[in-house]
């Protein structure tokens, strides 16, 4: 039914942009030279697909397919186009050539929708740049504020800086925002990037929901000092501190069964061999599919923080970076998918997501569902990511029966 060979073609050329030839990741972030490209192939892809291509203000890349009535509210779906450092060639892509392969196939045998559908390769999801995530998506439902234009990427340069850059006008971002009556789902194709699909033999899974997403950056005052000539009891080591907090992390979230919290960030000032940490910056990344219970962890964590900051005579300062609330996908979606699947001839299964994505922004506007496909050992975020082009076709497909029952019906 959908040309698999054009998917494959695809998810490897797209694969190219970006990458490092000795560890085979991609690095594609926001507003560089990489992200054009991609952008710029993708527009072709979607030209190919029959679309009538269009960049919004924030740099999303949309492809559109007219309905039978084009002011019935139009169907989203697509993924982002971004990467993380060294990451790998499915995570994003795998929704955007999916989706547009769907259409492209569509198109072939004539279907016609009723409602328009559109494609959105989502800019700047995973927030690598400038520790902010889903800007693209943020900027489609109205919600991105001048303050977050202000966020730095590690040489300072700012979001505004960076879309100037590229030939964005910061001061247009509003006219990214769709309104909320023209939308009437958001439907996003993603591998899994777990293993709970592998463990039960499955290619697809349809999502239950998707868990929170909190991140706070945390700043340790020591004292920088001299290594040779300060006696242990007299120090204030900002990493020592810092590095028991890291272990308070893992601690607390490993008590609830369901928490995951992350520290993938951290730096040591001033960072020389012989002077005691002064200032050490980490990051902390806390997920769970209750709200409450991230809550709870979230409180015991920083709780404990302030023992070891007692105990260790440094100082704490924190940041908020973004607070997003758990997505639960739609009911009516998840019927929609029991029925989509067996079409596509595979088995309904349905999981939670671990991992953010753009749809835990667009469901402020609309109802959103998401298709998981089996990632291979459930790695991500990592160049070793990998699903097979099978598994990729059975999502692809149950996309494709998912879109024909939202998109026909008027
Ligand atoms: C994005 O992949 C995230 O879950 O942080
Ligand atoms: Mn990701
Ligand atoms: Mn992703």
């Amino acid at each position: 039914m959908i040309n698999k060979e054009r998917v494959s073609k695809r998810l490897s050329e797209l694969g190219e942009i970006g990458k490092n030839q000795e560890t085979g990741g991609l690095t594609r972030h926001a507003f560089t030279k990489e992200d054009r490209l991609a952008k710029d192939l993708v527009a072709k892809y979607m030209k190919e697909a029959g679309l009538t291509v269009r960049e919004d203000a924030v740099g999303n890349m949309i492809g559109r397919r007219e309905g039978r009535n084009p002011q019935a509210p139009v169907v989203l779906t697509g993924s982002h186009i971004d990467t993380v450092c060294d990451g790998g060639k499915y995570d994003g892509s795998l929704g955007i050539i999916g989706a547009l392969e769907v259409l492209q196939t569509f198109n072939e045998q004539g279907i016609e929708t009723e409602h328009p559908i559109e494609v959105y390769a989502f800019n700047d999801e995973e927030g690598s740049r400038f520790s902010f995530s889903m800007f693209g998506s943020r900027g489609v439902i109205g919600d991105l504020k001048r303050k977050d234009l202000e966020m730095k990427d590690k040489n300072g340069i700012t979001v505004a800086e960076a879309m100037k850059a590229q030939g964005f006008d910061p001061e247009r971002i509003s006219e990214a925002d769709r309104s909320r009556e023209a939308i009437k789902a958001f439907i996003e194709l993603h591998i899994e990037q777990g293993k709970v699909l592998e463990s039960h033999n499955l290619s697809v899974g349809i999502v239950s929901g998707i868990v929170n997403e909190l991140w706070i950056k945390c700043t340790v005052q020591g004292e920088a000092g001299h290594a040779g000539a300060t006696p242990m009891s007299m120090r204030h080591d900002a990493l020592v501190a810092a590095a028991e907090m890291v272990q308070v992390v893992d601690r607390e979230a490993k008590k609830t069964g369901t928490t995951v919290a992350t520290v993938g960030r951290l730096s040591v000032l001033p960072g020389g061999i012989n002077i005691i940490p002064g200032t050490v910056q980490f990051t902390l990344d806390l997920r769970d599919t209750s709200q409450e219970i991230s809550d709870r962890v979230e409180a015991q964590i920083f709780k404990e923080f302030d023992r070891v900051c007692q105990e260790r005579g440094v100082t704490l300062s924190t940041e908020l970076l973004q607070r997003i609330p758990p997505a639960p996908c739609t009911e009516e979606f998840r019927q929609v998918a029991q029925k989509a699947c067996p079409e596509a001839g595979v088995p309904y299964f349905s999981l939670p997501s671990g991992a953010g994505h753009d749809a835990m922004q667009m469901i402020n506007i609309c109802p959103i569902g998401m298709i998981f496909v089996r990632s291979k050992d459930g790695i991500s975020h990592n160049p070793l990511e990998y699903s097979t082009l099978e598994d990729c076709a059975d999502g692809i497909n149950v996309l494709y029966h998912i879109l024909l029952d939202i998109a026909v019906k008027a």
